[in-house]
């Protein structure tokens, strides 16, 4: 994706297919730049939009899961506050070059 698609403090849900399997990643771009992780909760396997895109909190500091409101930080992906406090979001590698960020598919779970 063209990375100026997405401003300082916005996010993006986007579907992508590494090795044959289907997955949404959420990407994000902070202050210190682009981070991606994959748009799953650590509480149960579910996304953490509905749908819609929408997985940051009304700060737009954080990651929220819209299914029981978990908050996750977007620097690093660790739930902060929840059910699953402590555990992070798996991070997805990317790299950003000409302009555009290129997906290089799931890290390992920190
Ligand atoms: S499913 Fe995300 S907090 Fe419960």
């Amino acid at each position: 994706m063209a990375a100026s698609e997405l401003p300082v403090g916005s996010s993006r849900v986007v579907a992508v297919s590494f090795d044959d399997r289907d997955m949404e990643i959420i990407v994000v771009h902070t202050s210190d730049g682009f981070r991606a992780y994959l748009n799953q909760c650590r509480h149960l396997p579910v996304s953490l939009d509905w749908g819609d895109g929408e997985v940051l909190d009304e700060t737009g500091l954080y990651f929220q899961c819209r299914t029981h409101g978990a908050l996750f930080r977007l620097s690093d992906g660790l739930c902060i506050a929840g059910p699953c406090n402590g555990k992070p979001l798996r991070p997805v590698s990317i790299r950003e070059s000409c302009g555009f960020i290129h997906f290089l598919g799931p890290g390992e779970m920190p």
